[in-house]
């Protein structure tokens, strides 16, 4: 069994690309607009709409893989609300019909929180949308969760958003919180019962796009005893190796308030980060990987379906 990876691919369609500057026209203080495009020019991504070319480099290189697993973030999400916005959706669209039209009926793909919305990084604008929610199936076919085994193991995706729902509880519009919690109310108990459905015999591998999601999974009494059949999850979400590393690094800080809903979500995760270590967290890099340092790719994986052995996970660089 030969799977792909691929994560954050934030592909701009041309909605989304006549949108230049979108990020700072959302931050009001001209301070932090500065601290902004500094983080983005001199680490994280100088032009974020600058990079439609790298997932189809991916996918050439991968013509003839057994299974795809696309681990969220298709558009840039240039309006903060995710599908809701009609050039964030079109973008996700085309991205997700380039994946369709490599892979197939092969392909699994995964929400990111970019396809539900939140808040823009200083800013504080946009946020989760329920049309988003709702666009996800009716407009990119992607299921809320799924599910599939692969001999002795069972693949699980899960919508990271939904799960990790209450940290986002501050960015939620108030009319929504009820259809948003009802929503979470109905998934969460589907997804313990594909964790237990699996059995004691069977190893577990996880896609999340955002391990912020994951101490509210380990909280789940089904998915906490399952825990040392665990081989992997994989996330996206932080786009660089080196972003990971410092995230486990920084695993149990105190979490900050008072700099705005993106720095307390952020951080709050952290300080909660080590829950994630019995989920074995592994990053799918986005293609790109932060500007300065060009560390972005895809993952690949091996293995033996009648066999519970060790997966054999790989994560490939591509040059730019
Ligand atoms: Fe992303």
């Amino acid at each position: 069994m030969r799977l792909l990876v691929v994560s954050d691919p934030h592909w701009a369609g041309p909605g989304e690309q006549a949108r230049r500057g979108y990020e700072s026209r959302a931050i009001p203080h001209p301070l932090q607009r500065a601290l902004a495009a500094a983080w983005r020019r001199g680490f994280w991504l100088a032009d974020p709409l600058a990079h439609n070319d790298k997932l189809d480099r991916i996918l050439a290189l991968n013509p003839d893989p057994d299974l795809v697993v696309a681990n969220g973030d298709y558009s840039v999400d240039s309006a903060f609300v995710g599908l809701s916005d009609d050039a964030c959706c079109d973008s996700a669209e085309r991205c997700l019909a380039s994946l369709r039209a490599a892979y197939g009926e092969r392909l699994l793909a995964v929400p990111g929180d970019h396809e539900l919305g939140k808040h823009s990084l200083f800013g504080g604008v946009g946020g989760p949308r329920f049309e988003s929610w709702r666009r996800l199936g009716s407009r990119l076919s992607i299921p809320a969760w799924w599910w599939r085994d692969i001999g002795r193991h069972r693949l699980i995706g899960v919508p990271s958003t939904l799960v990790g729902l209450p940290a986002f509880e501050a960015e939620l519009l108030p009319d929504e919180a009820p259809a948003w919690w009802a929503e979470r109310r109905r998934v969460l108990p589907e997804i313990a019962e594909a964790v237990d459905s699996a059995g004691p015999d069977r190893r577990i591998v996880l896609f999340c796009h955002d391990p912020t999601a994951l101490p509210f999974l380990e909280a789940i009494p089904e998915i906490r005893a399952r825990l040392p059949q665990w081989e992997a999850t994989i996330i996206g979400h932080l786009h660089s190796p080196a972003i990971a590393r410092l995230a486990r690094t920084l695993a149990g800080m105190p979490a900050i308030q008072g700099l705005g809903s993106s720095v307390r979500r952020y951080s709050n995760a952290l300080h909660r980060a080590r829950a994630w270590e019995p989920f074995r967290v592994r990053l799918c890099p986005s293609p790109t990987g932060a500007q300065a340092l060009k560390d972005g790719g895809w993952l690949t994986a091996e293995w033996d379906p009648e066999s519970t052995a060790p997966i054999t996970w790989r994560r490939h660089r591509l040059p730019w």
